[in-house]
């Protein structure tokens, strides 16, 4: 059987990641997968992820199965992490998932096994494994324009229109709730009231993607566009992660919820996200969650944890500045201003595939061939090597 299997071709994001592991360059960038990286080029564990960790050793008795839906204290308070301020928790249905992608494809999982041709609507562009995800479980994905064709904004009316005119009721539209990956351009908070209005009136539903909660405006800040979905729709989904706001990429944090019209449909929606569960992975690994809920059940390393995401946003933001300025020094007559309007940890370049092939063969420097670019893969160390590198590349190649 498996002599007749093709080679698949390697991931957009994480096969750059390898290529980039193999390079021996010294002088070598990686601005590829979105991690969070310091100014030394290392991805962190939190003080307060050690700290919970240190007492969980100490205090962890078994190692015994979790229930089918997770760990009950880290769901009860992701819930209110998420919900608790907006609406009531008890129209909440979570269930704890590895990581964003395995609650996006639970949450998939569950919607259609029992409404069978649901599409799922995705921006243009999107995370690079949506797609994928959804096309697992037999959804359609029509995609929905999201850029202007400078492709440094983002092309509201022409999102809304298509919305409104090819979307059918029971559709379901994936939105990122913040720092839209890849290309860091979100709607205003005007723009997600008219997309949460339009939503209802079409009886469409939220699928929210929330992966980087306090990497945009701050923890609550980044809460603000969910709550004006929540306003009009009685029904939605949020898959969110922590691998970023926590640095718990490897441990593979996160839920996927169900927000459902009242209290009384709770109990049948956890049902149906267990048996997705179940059918999946059986239970969800326990350490990540426990460290999670570690941290936000104590008021005192909450409050530090919040102080860590708030660090973590300001070296993005400050690397971004740096980023544009020091293309600005160059003698490329480029403005890159446009990267300031762009939140989290993505940022759209402008820079073409062929521009990103240059950049890894030529200068040891990885983006993806979307022009995407981490910006938290930047360092105020290597920020002259990599402007100079692209305003080489853009003279090269144009
Ligand atoms: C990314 O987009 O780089 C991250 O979300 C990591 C991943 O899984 O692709």
């Amino acid at each position: 059987m498996f002599e007749y299997l093709p080679v698949a071709p390697p991931d957009s994001i994480f096969g750059l990641s390898d290529a980039f592991a193999r390079d021996i360059r010294p002088e070598k960038i990686n601005l590829t997968v979105g991690v969070y990286k310091d100014e030394q080029g290392r991805t962190p564990i939190l003080a307060t992820v050690k700290k919970a960790e240190e007492s969980l050793l100490k205090s962890e008795t078994s190692k015994g199965y979790m229930p089918v839906e997770g760990h009950p204290e880290y769901l009860k308070a992701v819930v209110n992490l998420i919900f608790g301020k907006t609406i009531d928790t008890a129209r909440v249905a979570a269930a704890q998932t590895p990581g964003g992608t395995g609650a996006l494809r639970v949450g998939a999982d569950t919607v259609i096994r029992h409404f069978p041709g649901t599409r799922i609507w995705l921006s243009n562009p999107t995370w690079a494994n949506h797609g994928s995800i959804f096309q697992a479980v037999g959804m359609e994905t029509p995609i929905y324009p999201y850029l202007t064709p400078d492709k440094t904004s983002l092309d509201f009316s022409a999102m809304m229109q298509e919305l409104t005119s090819q979307g059918r009721r029971g559709d379901l539209v994936c939105l990122h709730a913040c720092c839209h990956n890849p290309t860091g351009i979100d709607p205003t908070l005007e723009q997600w009231q008219e997309i949460s209005e339009l939503l209802a009136s079409k009886q469409m539903i939220p699928f929210v993607d929330f992966a980087y909660q306090g990497f945009g405006d701050g923890l609550e800040a980044d809460v603000l566009p969910l709550n004006a979905l929540l306003e009009k729709n009685h029904e939605v989904i949020v898959c969110n992660s922590f691998s970023k706001n926590f640095g718990l990429y490897s441990e593979r944090v996160g839920s996927v919820s169900l927000v459902s019209k009242d209290a009384s449909t709770t109990e049948a929606a956890l049902s149906q996200l267990r048996l997705a569960v179940r059918c999946n992975y059986s239970n969800p690994p326990r350490h990540g969650a426990a460290t999670v809920s570690a941290i936000l059940n104590d008021s005192s390393l909450r409050k530090e944890w919040v102080e860590e995401v708030d660090a973590m946003r300001s070296r993005i933001s400050k690397m971004r500045s740096m980023f544009i300025d020091g293309m600005k020094a160059t003698d490329i007559d480029r403005d890159f201003s446009f990267l300031s309007r762009q939140k989290g940890m993505f940022s759209y370049s402008g820079l073409n595939s062929m521009q990103a092939d240059w950049l890894k063969n030529e200068r040891g420097i990885y983006i993806v061939g979307t022009g995407r670019i981490n910006v938290a893969g930047m360092a105020a160390s290597t920020m002259p090597t990599l402007c100079s590198a692209i305003a080489e590349c853009i003279r090269a190649t144009t």
